[in-house]
């Protein structure tokens, strides 16, 4: 997919700037050992200025003057942002929000993605970009559209929603009865009587609520599927990705939008979700990046890689000296094999003109365009040595979008969040700097010693008999509140929790508690748990375990289920199953995470560094081993390196105890042919 070479350079929006200007950019992003930019994403309005006209001829040049320097370029089709001319021919194509409110011209992602007539302005963009562009040499891949998402409310989306639902359910008696619409008199009789859930009025109908969010999340997917179904016909040299939003994107299966695609990228933006928070949440940002790496199993691009302050209205915390290098370093440790940098320069013009690039408004290299020539030149020399290896891990955790959107619509208790519980567990593991892959429910469990499946909420027979045939051949799971509870037509299970795999973890759950907010209950170790020391609670929610065949390692401390399991463990064929009743603080997830290590044979793999500090490794088949050693902190730091590694930029041997400066990071490679 990048034919041997790491790829590295900006979003750049040449019809922003006088052409004059274009040689100096082309000129300084060679400098910065550029090979290339993704180009033309919103110019819908500059390439078919009017229905059926097209105008290449500035993009030609731009790409022109680019190649010269070396610098090949990823096309975006500009659907994200449909021009004046698109919305008058199609004014019923505005997308309309949940509250029934639609959107107005002047903003972007204002399209419905099932609006036949914008459909067709779609196919009529994309073929005319795709036969002008399918022969240049200097155009490598394309970008679908930007950041597919939002959801659609509209007339267009009514309708295409009752021939989504006549497809999946067959008879309207059939879907009644999935969605148990005999509940206060909720029966159709008709496709057509079916409208679009709104939780104006709250609680809409589970199944209805589950299935318009899938349908939604299809939609894009079969929207996407217009631009994939072109380009592959007409520009079968070119490759194809999207750049979605890392893991806390959540209206979209992501591993659906993935599965057309060559491969994944990924828009990375540390200092913008927690835009006035002073530390950037460092496991949600590797997270990220190992989700984006599960969707496909493979290596992703960043897209967009924060190069500045972000801001649409207010202004984030500028990226501290180090941290731009440092983010690119880290999404390469997880397995990025491009980078480039959102955006080349800040704009002085529209929504953007605080989202700050490489270079101010003014245009001027300063210290940002500095660090990232630095990155430029680094990769320049090694980034040969760091394509032919991956990230790989023997710990696995299943993320669910059909468990992630029933908890959309009911969130069982407000302190919990799916996102929010997968992301703590998750942190646990990069606490030990134990690399993790991200998979969805289908996937091959084989090679893994350890899955997390935490609140497995939607669960299909055919996930439950997946993870029990694991466990069954040795495999240490571990499973958490609410897991189990649904079908999937989001009804609840008739059978004790947890459902299908009461057996597999060997426990019943008698009772729960969903408890206020702010109530955290303490937990105490119990039996095979007694080494597990430290301040556990169980907070979000409590299950009340009757263990069947299972050991407690856990009790709860207080309310009518003191002394009762919270978290039990079960022997289950050759393997281990270890359910947590709850969903707790990092001090019980700490402990989870060790103990499932130790069960699984990896207390090895434990690798505790000192605060701030992560640690990546690729590896390659020939026995090479690249670690990365990542400081995030804003004081230097001493690790002590066991093994004999050289610096993989200088070739130098680094071992015992070495220091790594604040935001920098050390680059180390060893095993494999060192010379
Ligand atoms: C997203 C988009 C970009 C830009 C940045 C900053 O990631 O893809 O076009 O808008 O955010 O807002
Ligand atoms: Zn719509």
């Amino acid at each position: 997919m990048t034919d041997g070479v790491l790829r590295f350079g900006a979003d750049y929006y040449p019809e922003h700037w006088p052409e004059t200007r274009w040689t100096t950019d082309a000129r300084l992003m060679r400098e910065a050992s550029f090979n290339v930019v993704r180009l033309a994403e919103f110019a819908w309005s500059k390439l078919e200025p009017r229905e059926g006209e097209f105008d290449f001829s500035w993009l030609d040049r731009a790409i022109a003057v680019l190649h010269d320097q070396g610098i090949d370029v990823v096309l975006g089709t500009p659907t994200a942002s449909p021009p004046m001319w698109v919305m008058k021919k199609h004014p019923d194509a505005y997308r309309v929000l949940e509250d029934g409110r639609r959107l107005t011209f002047g903003h972007r992602r204002h399209y419905c993605p099932n609006h036949e007539g914008f459909r067709e302005s779609t196919r009529s963009i994309v073929a005319a970009m795709a036969e002008h562009y399918a022969a240049n040499k200097a155009v490598i891949g394309w970008q679908t559209d930007n950041e597919f998402g939002d959801r659609c409310y509209c007339g267009s989306c009514g309708r295409a929603f009752a021939r989504w639902l006549a497809k999946r359910h067959g008879s309207i008696d059939t879907l009644n009865e999935r969605w148990g619409t005999v509940f206060w008199s909720q029966e159709y009789e008709n496709w057509d009587d079916i409208q679009l859930p709104s939780r104006i009025a709250r609680a809409p109908n589970p199944g209805l609520q589950l299935d318009y969010f899938r349908f939604s999340s299809d939609s894009y997917v079969d929207y996407q599927n217009i631009h994939i179904d072109i380009l592959r016909r007409l520009c079968p040299d070119q490759w194809i990705t999207h750049n979605l939003m890392g893991f806390k994107y959540d209206q979209i299966d992501y591993f659906d939008l993935a599965a057309p695609l060559d491969f994944v990228s990924w828009d990375n933006y540390p200092r913008l979700a927690w835009a006035m928070v002073p530390e950037v949440d460092v496991p949600a940002v590797a997270l990220a990046s190992d989700t984006m790496r599960g969707l496909k199993r493979k290596g992703f691009w960043v897209m967009e890689a924060q190069s500045g302050s972000g801001g649409w209205e207010d202004i984030s915390v500028a990226p501290r000296p180090g941290e731009i290098r440092l983010w690119a370093w880290q999404a390469i440790a997880h397995g990025a094999d491009g980078i480039i940098f959102f955006r080349w320069r800040t704009a002085r013009v529209g929504a953007e003109q605080y989202w700050h690039g490489i270079l101010d408004h003014h245009g001027e290299v300063g210290r940002r365009y500095e660090e990232v020539r630095r990155m430029g030149a680094e990769l320049a020399r090694v980034g040969g040595k760091i394509l032919p290896t991956q990230p790989r891990a023997e710990v696995a955790l299943m993320l669910s979008y059909d468990s992630r959107f029933a908890f959309q619509a009911q969130g069982n208790n407000p302190a919990f969040s799916y996102p929010g519980h997968l992301r703590d567990i998750y942190a646990a593991f990069h606490r030990l700097n134990v690399m993790v892959d991200v998979v969805s429910p289908e996937a091959d469990l084989a090679g893994y010693r350890i899955v997390l499946a935490p609140a497995l909420h939607v669960l299909p027979a055919a996930t439950a008999d997946r993870l029990r045939a694991y466990v069954e051949a040795g495999g240490v799971l571990l499973g958490t509140a609410r897991t189990g509870v649904k079908g999937i037509h989001n009804e609840v299970v008739d059978a004790h929790l947890p459902g299908l795999l009461r057996d597999v973890f060997g426990v019943r759950v008698e009772e729960y508690d969903s408890p206020a907010l702010g109530v955290a209950t303490q937990l105490r170790a119990e039996g095979a748990g007694q080494n597990l020391t430290g301040d556990a609670t169980a907070n979000g929610w409590c299950d009340i375990l009757a263990p069947e065949g299972a050991t407690p390692l856990m009790v709860y401390e207080a309310q009518h289920y003191l002394g009762r399991a919270a978290v039990t463990e079960h022997r289950f064929g050759q393997g281990l199953a270890l359910y947590a009743g709850t969903f707790g603080n990092a001090a019980l997830h700490d402990h989870l995470a060790s103990r499932l290590l130790d069960a699984a044979g990896l207390a090895e793999a434990m690798r505790p560094a000192p605060e701030g500090i992560e640690l990546c490794w690729r590896q390659g088949d020939d026995g090479t081993r690249l670690l990365f050693v990542l400081n995030h902190g804003v004081e230097p730091r001493s690790v002590v390196l066991t093994e004999a590694f050289v610096s993989l930029i200088d070739g130098l041997p680094v071992r015992g105890e070495t220091v790594v400066g604040a935001h920098d990071v050390l680059l180390l490679r060893t095993g494999g042919n060192l010379i």
